[in-house]
């Protein structure tokens, strides 16, 4: 199969890029290199740089393919309200984009979303019947995608698919953008000897979902398209405490900092936690890497496990 991954130069398009190839399938990547890097891109990809906000682009990316992967946005929170505009063309006039090229073909779509949907609706664990709450412009242009998901394959019988990542990490994160997740933070923090950084008591949880567990979900969502549109939490159901997190992260890499607890930030969520049953009834599968087992081989990729094993 011939597949067009948009943002197949970032942290989760690349790994999905990566396993596409393996697979024996041809893969075109469109990416604007805002946030990915041509050094996590597989050398058997074919690329295109230019920007999902040009239609003309992505029709001729999508000229020949037969389903797309659509990962390329803005992934910063913080930088979506900021730049309220320019991230809303990118995350929502993107998306449409994408969606109104598949019309000719009526080729899949398997897109991401986000766990931010939810925003502060406190459900635990959060469903996919949950009232989506979203408190980011992020959050709502994420929703909005899934809205379109439904109009496009309503209205032009497109599949689509939104997979609801919740926290994702692993290997190529990047630990220097001031918004990545806290999981490369820590990770980069512990290799060069630095305080860990906890806002508030360090309490919160999340789910964290290892990026290959959440490659699989992006197959599986391609292998088995319905016809219409469907979503799906990406988690793993379990909890981990931000100071769990700080402790698994120093154990697996076999060092000691200091944490620092420091005010809680403003909007900070208590508690996110996911339901991954609909998509295991869905795939016969759900995401199950424990967060020591993907922090050892995250760690390992940065050359730091091989000292703590
Ligand atoms: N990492 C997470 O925990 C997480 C959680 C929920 C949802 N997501 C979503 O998953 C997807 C991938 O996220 P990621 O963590 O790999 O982020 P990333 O920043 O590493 O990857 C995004 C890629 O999209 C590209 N891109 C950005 N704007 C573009 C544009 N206008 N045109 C073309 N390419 C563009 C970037 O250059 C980058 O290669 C995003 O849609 C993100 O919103 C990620």
């Amino acid at each position: 199969m011939q597949y067009l991954v948009t943002g197949g130069c970032g942290f989760i398009g690349s790994h999905l890029v990566d396993k596409l190839l393996a697979d024996g399938h041809s893969v075109l990547v469109l990416d604007d290199l805002s946030t990915g890097s041509l050094d996590n891109l597989n050398p058997e990809a074919e690329f295109v740089r230019g920007c999902i906000t040009d239609q003309a682009a992505v029709d001729a990316a999508m000229r020949n393919v037969d389903g797309v992967f659509h990962l390329a946005a803005i992934a910063s929170v913080a930088r979506s309200n900021e730049e309220w505009s320019w991230t809303h063309k990118v995350n929502l006039t993107g998306f449409v984009h994408v969606a109104d090229a598949a019309r000719a073909r009526k080729c899949p779509v398997v897109y991401a979303s986000s766990a931010a949907i939810y925003g502060d609706n406190c459900a635990l664990p959060l469903s996919e019947t949950d009232e989506p709450r979203p408190m980011t412009a992020y959050g709502a242009d994420k929703l909005g995608c899934e809205l379109h998901g439904r109009v496009g394959a309503l209205i032009h019988g497109i599949p689509t698919t939104g997979l609801r990542f919740f926290n994702v990490y692993g290997p190529r994160q990047d630990p220097k953008s001031p918004y990545s997740g806290v999981i490369s933070i820590f990770a980069d923090r512990v290799m060069r000897g630095e305080p860990l950084k906890v806002f508030g008591d360090g309490h919160q949880t999340r789910d964290f979902v290892y990026v290959g567990d959440v490659v699989r979900c992006l197959d599986a969502a391609m292998q088995t398209p319905v016809r219409g549109a469907r979503v799906f939490n990406v988690c793993t159901g379990r909890a981990t405490s931000i100071r769990e997190l700080a402790h698994l992260v120093m154990m697996a890499a076999g060092r000691e900092v200091a944490v620092r607890y420091l005010e809680a930030r403003a909007g900070d969520i208590h508690a996110s936690i996911g339901d991954p049953r609909r998509l295991r009834s869905a795939f016969g599968f759900k995401p199950e890497t424990s967060v020591g087992t993907g922090l050892m081989q995250l760690l390992s990729s940065l050359g730091v496990g091989e000292k703590a094993a």
